[in-house]
C-alpha cells in the first residue's frame, strides 16, 4: 500500500453517471485514497454468458485514477448473475435440512459446483486481462466474505466432493471408521459411497463427521479463492490479492482464518461494532488483535466497518460523535494500515438502504460527513506509522476448530461457551492494559516463549502436539493460565485416553475426576486464606491435584472442599488452572497473581477504559491513547514526544480529552 488506506466500498453501478463526478470530488475533499469497486458487478460486466461489457467499469476505474484514488478491484464472484442460475440451478446451495436456497440475495453458492467454479474463473480471467496492469489497481479483492452467510452446502455434488476429500485425508475406510468412532451407534462404513454429508438426522449426528464437514467446506471455499488468486497473480503481477475476512468471534464462526491468512498477500478484515454491547470497544480491540495475529503480526487492513448504524443488527444504533474516529483509530493502533467503510454512498434501494455510509442520505451537511472529512485528515497526519507493528505484551490461545467442536450438541453443559470465555479473559487483560496477540495452540514453543504470559480461555479440542507445546512453553519459563473444559478431546472429537484434561494433565499437574456442571443460576464460592473469596457459576469440577498446589478451594457447591484454582510449578515456569466460570473480579484476581509470576508489572497508573497501545518500527515508536470514557484523562508518558493529530509537543503526560484519541511519536 502506498498510503494509509481511507475509503470504502464504492458501488457506482447503483447511480447515474453524473453522481460519479460528485463522488470523486467528495472523495478528494475527504482525503479518500482507495475504494473497493465491483464487488457485486458480475451482472453489469457479463450481462449474458460470455458477453462482456466493460464500458461502465472502464469509465469508473479511469475516473478514480484521474483523481488519484486507488482501486481495490473486486472479482464479483459472490453474486453470479441471474442468467447463470437459470442455466445452472444445481449451483444453488442446499441447507442441512435439504432446502435449496434461491437467487434474489447474495452469496447463494455451492462451492463444489463445477459450473460455478468455471464461471468464476472465466470472469476473473476477463477482469485480470482487462485491468491487471491498469495503474489504478492497487489491490485485488477476491469474492466477498467467504463463509457468510452460507459456507456448507449439502447437495449431491458436495456429497461426492466430500467423499473425495475423505479418501485423501484417511486413505482407508478403516482409518475413517476409527477416526469417526463409527462403532458407536452402529455407523461403520463398508464402502466409500455409503458416506454422506452430516445431513439432518433423527437425533445427534456423529460429531466427528460434522467437524470434518466443516473442515471440508472451508477447504472447498479456499480452493475457489486460490483459483481466482492464481489467475490474478498471473495477469496482474505485483498487485496484492486479498479477500475480506470477518475475523471476529462475534461475526463469523465458519472459517479457520489461521489457514486462510497464509493464502492472501495482505490480510484484510471487516468488522462491525456490536452497537448494543456494553463496552463494545473491547470486542473491537479483540477482533483487531485477532486479525493482526492471523496476519502473523504484519500490518493488515480494515476493509469495512461502519460510519454509524448497521442495518442488519437488531437496532441500527447510531454512533455517538467521535465514536467512528475512535473505532477507526483503535483498528489502526492494533495494526491496520488505514480504515475503510461499507460503504461510500448510502444506497437508495435494496436490502441495505438503512445502513450508514460515508456520504449519508442526509448529504454533506451532516455530522457523519464532517467526521468523515476530519478522519481523512487525521489519517493523512499518521502516514509515517505505515509499516510499523503493534507491540503485544501477552498471548491468548485461539483455535476455530476447537470452537466448532465445542459448539456441537450434547456437551456436559449447554452453558459452556468458548466465545464467551475468550471474550471474558480478553476483557480482563484489556482492563489490565495488556495488549494481546492471539496464538494458535500448534505454535512452536520457541515462538510462544516470546510471551511471558499465555492465557488459554477455552480449548476443548487440544491435540496431543498442542498439549506438548504448552508443556514445553511452561518448562521453558512461561506462565500459562488455562480455563476449564480445555484439553478434553483430540482432532476427531474423541476424549483423550485417561482422566480429563487428557492433553493438559501433565502441564497442569492435576486430573479432573468428575465434571460438576452447575444448575442454571447456581453459584459457587471459592476461597483462600489471605485472598478474596470469588464467585463462580456455570461450571465446577472435582479436581485432584497431582503436583499442583491448591490456591483457591471450593467452599460450597458440588465440589466443596476440593481445589478450584491451582498453580503448578513446572521446570522454569508456572501453569494455573481455573475450574469454574469466574466473573470479572475473579479473573482479575487470578491474573494479578499470574502476571506477578510472569514478571508483568501492574499498569495501575493508566485510567480505566483509556486504551493505550504502541506501534513500533525502524524509525520510531508511536503511542496511541484512546479515551472511551466521558471524562478527560491523563496518560503518563515516559519522556516526551510529538502528538501527530494536533502537532504539539508533549512531555511527562498526555492529556486525552473525553472520547478523544491522541497519537504520539515518542522521542528517541
Ligand atoms: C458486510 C458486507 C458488505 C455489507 C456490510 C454491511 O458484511 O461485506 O457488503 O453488506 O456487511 O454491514
Amino acid at each position: 500500500m502506498v498510503r494509509l488506506a481511507y475509503g470504502g466500498d464504492y458501488n457506482p453501478e447503483q447511480w447515474p453517471e453524473e453522481v460519479w463526478h460528485e463522488d470523486v470530488a467528495l472523495m478528494r475533499e475527504a482525503g479518500v485514497t482507495m475504494v473497493s469497486v465491483g464487488i457485486f458487478s458480475w451482472a453489469m460486466i457479463e450481462p449474458r454468458e460470455g458477453e462482456y461489457d466493460f464500458g461502465r467499469l472502464d469509465r469508473i476505474v479511469g475516473l478514480l485514477h484521474d483523481n488519484g484514488i486507488g482501486v481495490d478491484l473486486a472479482t464479483p464472484t459472490v453474486v453470479p448473475p441471474a442468467w447463470f442460475y437459470r442455466a445452472h440451478p444445481e449451483a444453488l446451495p442446499v441447507s442441512r435440512e435439504g432446502v435449496r436456497w434461491e437467487f434474489g440475495s447474495r452469496g447463494a453458492i455451492c462451492h463444489n459446483s463445477p459450473a460455478y467454479q468455471e464461471a468464476a474463473a472465466r470472469v476473473t480471467r476477463a477482469l485480470g486481462e482487462r485491468y491487471g496492469k491498469h495503474p489504478a489497481v492497487t489491490m485485488w479483492h477476491v469474492h466477498n466474505e467467504y463463509g457468510v452467510p452460507v459456507l456448507e452446502c449439502y447437495c449431491e455434488t458436495s456429497a461426492a466432493a466430500f467423499r473425495r476429500w475423505l479418501r485423501e485425508r484417511y486413505t482407508t475406510l478403516d482409518a475413517l471408521n476409527a477416526a469417526w468412532g463409527t462403532a458407536f451407534w452402529g455407523q461403520t462404513y463398508h464402502d466409500w459411497e455409503e458416506i454422506a454429508p452430516p445431513r439432518l438426522t433423527p437425533t445427534v449426528c456423529n460429531p466427528a463427521q460434522r467437524l470434518d464437514y466443516r473442515r471440508f467446506a472451508g477447504d472447498s471455499a479456499l480452493a475457489n479463492f486460490r483459483r481466482e488468486r492464481d489467475i490474478l497473480h498471473e495477469l496482474s503481477p505485483g498487485v496484492p490479492v486479498t479477500t475480506n475476512f470477518m475475523v471476529s468471534p462475534t461475526q463469523c464462526d465458519t472459517i479457520d482464518y489461521w489457514a486462510w491468512a497464509r493464502e492472501v498477500d495482505i490480510v484484510t478484515n471487516d468488522h462491525y461494532l456490536v452497537a448494543e454491547e456494553d463496552r463494545n470497544h473491547v470486542n473491537l480491540s479483540m477482533a483487531a488483535d485477532l486479525t493482526r495475529s492471523v496476519a502473523g503480526g504484519a500490518p493488515w487492513l480494515l476493509l469495512e466497518h461502519s460510519t454509524s448504524g448497521v442495518n442488519w443488527q437488531p437496532r441500527g444504533i447510531a454512533k455517538r460523535p467521535g465514536e467512528m474516529a475512535r473505532n477507526s483509530l483503535a483498528h489502526v493502533a492494533r495494526g491496520s494500515e488505514g480504515a475503510m467503510f461499507f460503504q461510500w454512498r448510502a444506497s437508495r434501494a435494496g436490502a441495505e438502504k438503512f445502513h450508514s455510509a460515508m456520504v449519508p442520505h442526509a448529504g454533506t451537511d451532516s455530522r457523519v460527513w464532517r467526521e468523515v472529512v476530519e478522519l481523512g485528515a487525521h489519517l493523512g497526519a499518521l502516514e509515517e506509522i505505515r509499516g510499523t507493528r503493534t507491540v503485544a505484551d501477552v498471548a491468548v490461545a485461539w483455535d476455530w476448530q476447537s470452537w466448532w467442536a465445542q459448539k456441537l450438541e450434547w456437551r456436559p453443559s449447554e452453558d459452556l461457551d468458548t466465545r464467551e470465555r475468550a471474550e471474558a479473559w480478553y476483557a480482563a487483560l484489556f482492563d489490565r492494559h495488556l495488549t494481546a496477540d492471539f496464538v494458535h495452540p500448534g505454535t512452536d514453543p520457541a515462538r510462544l516463549a516470546e510471551y511471558p504470559l499465555l492465557v488459554v480461555p477455552a480449548l476443548y479440542l487440544t491435540t496431543k502436539a498442542a498439549g506438548e507445546n504448552l508443556r514445553a512453553y511452561v518448562e521453558g519459563g512461561g506462565t500459562l493460565v488455562v480455563s476449564y473444559f480445555s484439553g478434553i478431546v483430540d482432532e476427531h472429537d474423541a476424549v483423550h485416553p485417561g482422566p480429563h484434561p487428557g492433553a493438559l494433565r501433565d502441564v497442569l499437574g492435576l486430573t479432573v475426576e468428575e465434571f460438576q456442571p452447575l444448575r442454571k443460576d447456581q453459584k459457587v464460592t471459592v476461597g483462600a486464606a489471605g485472598r478474596p473469596a470469588l464467585e463462580g457459576d456455570v461450571w465446577a469440577e472435582t479436581v485432584v491435584a497431582r503436583g499442583a498446589e491448591t490456591v483457591w478451594s471450593y467452599t460450597d457447591g458440588p465440589a466443596a472442599g476440593g481445589p478450584a484454582v491451582t498453580r503448578h510449578r513446572l521446570g522454569r515456569g508456572t501453569a494455573w488452572y481455573v475450574s469454574t466460570r469466574l466473573g470479572r473480579d475473579g479473573l482479575d484476581a487470578v491474573l494479578a497473581e499470574a502476571c506477578a509470576d510472569a514478571g508483568l508489572a501492574p499498569r495501575d497508573e493508566l485510567p480505566h477504559d483509556v486504551e493505550v497501545v504502541r506501534r513500533s518500527g525502524e524509525h520510531g515508536t508511536y503511542l496511541f491513547a484512546l479515551n472511551h470514557t466521558g471524562a478527560d484523562a491523563k496518560v503518563p508518558l515516559e519522556g516526551a514526544g510529538t502528538e501527530l493529530l494536533g502537532g504539539e509537543r508533549v512531555a511527562g503526560h498526555l492529556a486525552v480529552p473525553a472520547g478523544g484519541v491522541r497519537v504520539v511519536r515518542l522521542d528517541g
